[in-house]
């Protein structure tokens, strides 16, 4: 319960969230290095950011929210027939009410939250297994899948330029690479009782980046910050974006590793609004499926900054989510940590 007020009492401190505007990326080579310097900032302090400019026209973006929101509302038959519980399955409907522990103490917390979860890139192999209905969802999806898949490849190049390792560094990994979109849908709640309700645990994203495109805030994020002299951390609320159409960055564990613990995956989680139905869109894109991410060479030195983390492939994520929940707090950045250094 404890941790619940303190979330509560959150969703009242707003993150002060850096934003960044990818147009200049393109512009002077001199405005790229202040954006590339932007960049590494939020990865170093925060593990995340929110970028505007990035190309998707507001029209796409109000497309697959709508898209989203009428697919969470056709009649139960035409969602349960995607319904699964194995996380191996390129296409997935799950509806999550549980009443776990919330891996930050034992307090019990429940979980409210509809998923449907699919692969996305590239969009012509997987697009004939999305729903059907309603029928403009293939076309409104795909077309805002294609575009964030653009935006995190320019995002990507972004951010190991900020870690020194050059813009094309991942580029021929990331091409081939796995992009799921879970499409998310929180019910307004009230807690019915005294165990208190979230849209989702605290958890990392096993990406190497997400990017999340939200109806409305609810997400937040374990933001650090210093408070009499001690080092602490808060969850703070994620604002909608001061531009319309603004998207949320997430470092996620495979970035974590690649940049030899560099950069941090943001902990993050979800409440519930009591009043409004909340979408929200996460594009995860990491390395193809049997690809393993390793710390980059060049971030290594065995004597000032030794390695950190085994590698691990997306598909090694899946064998491990099949396995373990991380409703319970496993987590799977943990299980790669190298220790006794
Ligand atoms: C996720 C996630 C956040 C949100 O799907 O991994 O963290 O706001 N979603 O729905
Ligand atoms: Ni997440």
């Amino acid at each position: 319960m404890e941790d619940y007020e303190k979330g509560k009492k959150a969703q009242e401190i707003i993150a002060e969230v850096p934003i960044i505007d990818l147009a200049g990326l393109n512009q002077s080579p001199h405005q790229r290095s202040c954006i590339i310097q932007q960049i590494r900032k939020a990865c170093l302090e925060m593990g995340f950011f929110q970028i505007i400019n990035h190309g998707i026209s507001q029209s796409i973006i109000e497309g697959t929210l709508t898209s989203a929101s009428d697919f969470f509302n056709l009649p139960a038959g035409d969602k349960n027939k995607f319904m699964s519980r194995d996380v191996h399955k390129p296409v997935r409907y799950s509806t999550t009410v549980t009443s776990l522990t919330d891996g930050v103490d034992s307090n019990r917390v429940q979980f409210c939250r509809v998923l449907l979860k699919h692969y996305a890139h590239p969009l012509d192999k997987w697009v004939s297994s999305w729903p059907a209905k309603p029928p403009h969802y293939r076309e409104k999806m795909g077309r805002y899948c294609v575009e964030v898949q653009r935006v995190a490849t320019e995002v990507m190049g972004a951010i190991t330029e900020s870690l020194g390792l050059g813009p094309t560094y991942l580029s021929e990994k990331m091409n081939p690479g796995v992009q799921v979109m879970a499409v998310n849908c929180y019910p307004p709640c009230l807690p019915q009782s005294d165990i208190p309700v979230l849209g989702l645990p605290p958890h990392c994203d096993y990406s190497c980046i997400t990017i999340l495109l939200q109806s409305c805030p609810g997400l937040q994020i374990m933001v650090p910050h210093e408070e009499d002299d001690q080092y602490t951390s808060t969850w703070k609320l994620v604002p909608d974006g001061v531009v319309q159409g603004t998207l949320q960055v997430h470092v996620g564990a495979h970035l974590e590793v690649l940049s030899n613990g560099l950069y941090k995956s943001v902990l993050h989680r979800v409440t519930l609004n009591s009043q409004r139905t909340r979408f929200s869109l996460g594009s995860l894109h990491s390395l193809a499926m049997d690809e393993k991410m390793e710390c980059a060479e060049e971030l290594v030195d065995d004597q000032l900054r030794p390695r950190r983390y085994k590698g691990s492939s997306f598909r090694d994520f899946l064998d491990f989510l099949s396995a373990n929940d991380i409703g319970e707090g496993k987590s799977f950045i943990d299980t790669l940590r190298i220790k006794d250094q």
